[in-house]
């Protein structure tokens, strides 16, 4: 039996989670290696690829997608960038894993969505790796028996220790609570129709002009309500903790105790500070599963739409916590692609 050639993946944008996938690639996914890299930032591009044997390193996401051996797209490059590097794989017919969020807003997402309907098939894999977290798939599974009953209500919290200099308050649903609308959506098999976002007074530990925390409530097609509290400078770590109440009991998730310990008149354990430490298994199970399904011709896991959806729903966010209130969200219809 001849073994398959490896999948040759360009990766796109080198800085925090695009180098983690190049890392990731190379040493942890099997059947795939990384043939280019690509960053605006050409130096950083070259000490990344320098790690990596036979890797080139470039400027322009066009020229890697066409290098000899370049069979598949990794977009890890900022929101704003992901629409022309989209377009630009559709052009190769190259499968694409992007980064949330497929892009910025709905509009630009719908352009994207229309040039892959253009294309005729699926091309896209959405980076929300929340759905191969093990915990959030256990959850999903648990509530697919309907054993708890119809889920009524979804209780989320988005903790992390403290946000980066550039984060603004819009961020915090743009970029934070956008993985809570992906997993709304996803663990209730409903749209979300609405979206309202009340704003307690800010943490004496937030910057300066930062809404922190948020408490953002979704409505959803099927009825349910999904809340989600994002405090993005809580002090003490990453937590990310979903409990969905159905008619006949509760589920949750992340409360991380997978190791307690008793010691000196305390129990305790310990709370993981970033989410490439919470979700490390997420992310290797997202990309092993996007290689694994791309060498069979496939494309699974989140689509074109999910990013379209969850950008409506961001997009609707950033507008009832600039203007208060409840913002409707009309989807375009669904195009049978992503039935
Ligand atoms: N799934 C998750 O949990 C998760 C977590 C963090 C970030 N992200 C997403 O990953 C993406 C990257 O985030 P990051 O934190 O690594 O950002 P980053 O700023 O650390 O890195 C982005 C890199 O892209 C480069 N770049 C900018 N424009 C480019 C272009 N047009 N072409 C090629 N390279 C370009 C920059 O020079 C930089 O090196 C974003 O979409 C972000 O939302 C996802």
């Amino acid at each position: 039996m001849t073994e398959r050639a490896p999948l040759g993946i360009a990766v796109i944008g080198t800085g925090r989670m695009g180098a983690d996938h190049v890392r990731r690639i190379h040493d942890v996914t099997s059947g795939a290696r990384v043939a280019a890299v690509v960053d605006v930032d050409a130096e950083r591009a070259k000490a990344v690829a320098a790690r990596v044997d036979g890797c080139t390193a470039h400027t322009d996401p066009a020229a890697a997608m066409a290098v000899p051996g370049v069979d598949a797209v990794l977009i890890a490059s900022p929101g704003p960038a992901h629409e022309a590097t989209l377009l630009a794989a559709f052009e190769h017919d190259l499968p694409v894993l992007c980064e949330k969020p497929l892009t910025p807003d709905a509009a630009s997402a719908l352009r994207v969505l229309d040039a892959e309907l253009r294309l005729g098939h699926r091309r896209v894999q959405v980076g929300f790796m929340r759905r191969y977290d093990p915990e959030y798939a256990q959850l999903k599974a648990l509530l697919a028996t309907g054993r708890l009953g119809r889920p009524l209500m979804v209780h989320n919290r988005h903790r992390n220790a403290a946000s980066p200099p550039f984060f603004t308050s819009s961020m915090l649903i743009s970029d934070s609570v956008a993985h809570e609308a992906d997993a709304t959506r996803w663990l209730l098999g409903h749209e979300i129709t609405a979206v309202t976002v009340l704003r307690p007074t800010p943490s004496a530990s937030a910057p300066d002009a930062l809404q922190d925390p948020q408490f953002v409530v979704f409505e959803t097609g099927g009825g349910a309500l999904s809340d989600v509290e994002i405090f993005v400078n809580c002090g003490f770590g990453y937590q990310v903790q979903a409990e969905v109440v159905c008619e006949r009991g509760t589920a949750r998730i992340g409360d991380g105790h997978a190791l307690v310990t008793n010691t000196a008149g305390r129990w305790g354990g310990t709370i993981a500070q970033d989410f490439t430490e919470r979700f490390e298994t997420a992310y290797d199970r997202q990309i092993q599963a996007w290689v694994d399904a791309t060498r069979r011709g496939e494309v699974t896991g989140p689509s074109t739409w999910d990013g379209y959806a969850a950008a409506a729903v961001c997009e609707a966010g950033v507008r009832a916590l600039e203007n208060g209130g409840r913002v409707e969200i009309e989807l375009a219809e669904k195009p049978a692609l992503y039935a």
